[in-house]
């Protein structure tokens, strides 16, 4: 049996490295996990207002990371921080209160820039933000990768063997990871 991830995309864009990062995963994965890539561009905004009648894309969103064996974040950096809308997402996901449909989901954080930093500041947020509404991080390895402009085709398709590699690693051990916490 393969264990079902939920990867969600912190960018919206087209063409987002994050996006191409988070497919080349799910071709990378072993037999054990399966990716499922889902950007966040069908998630309205939260408001409290609506709590008591959530928007159908809301709850299809929490049944989704419910079903799910695992959460695996693929994200930008952006001003130091998450993008909004995956910010969103999470306040989405996390509610009703004690009821995050992130809770007990072994979690993975994988961010990314074109930048030297690799997004780094975004990864830290997460691990602030998550705690108390999901299950346990992934600790090792801590994966911020750095200057990923140059790391696809034309056809969005992963060029960069060292990249590739390191892809390969975190998802050896997050297969592992991802059993322990579901045994
Ligand atoms: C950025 N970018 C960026 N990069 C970074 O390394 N640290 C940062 O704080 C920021 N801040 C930031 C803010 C905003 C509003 C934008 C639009 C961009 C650059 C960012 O890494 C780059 O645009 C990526 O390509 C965005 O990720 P996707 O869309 O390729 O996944």
């Amino acid at each position: 049996m393969a264990y079902q991830i939920v990867a969600l995309v912190g960018s919206l864009r087209k063409e987002s490295f994050s996006l191409k990062i988070a497919n080349a995963l799910a071709r990378l994965a072993p037999p054990s996990l399966k990716l499922d890539v889902t950007t966040l561009h069908g998630i309205s905004f939260f408001n409290q207002d609506l709590e008591a009648n959530p928007p159908a894309d809301w709850v299809a969103f929490r049944e989704k990371l419910q079903k799910s064996h695992g959460v695996l974040f693929v994200t930008p950096e952006y001003n130091r921080g998450i993008p909004g809308v995956l910010k969103n997402a999470i306040d989405v996901g996390s509610r009703p209160y004690g009821k995050s449909s992130f809770l007990e989901k072994p979690t993975g954080i994988i961010s990314n820039s074109p930048g030297p930093l690799g997004g780094v500041n975004a990864a830290k947020s997460l691990q602030n933000i998550l705690p108390g509404i999901s299950g346990t991080i992934m600790g090792q390895p801590e994966t911020y990768l750095n200057n990923v402009g140059d790391a696809f085709n034309e056809k969005g398709e992963l060029v960069k063997e060292a990249l590739q590699k390191v892809l390969e690693q975190y998802l050896t051990a997050f297969a592992a990871f991802v059993q322990k916490q579901n045994a």
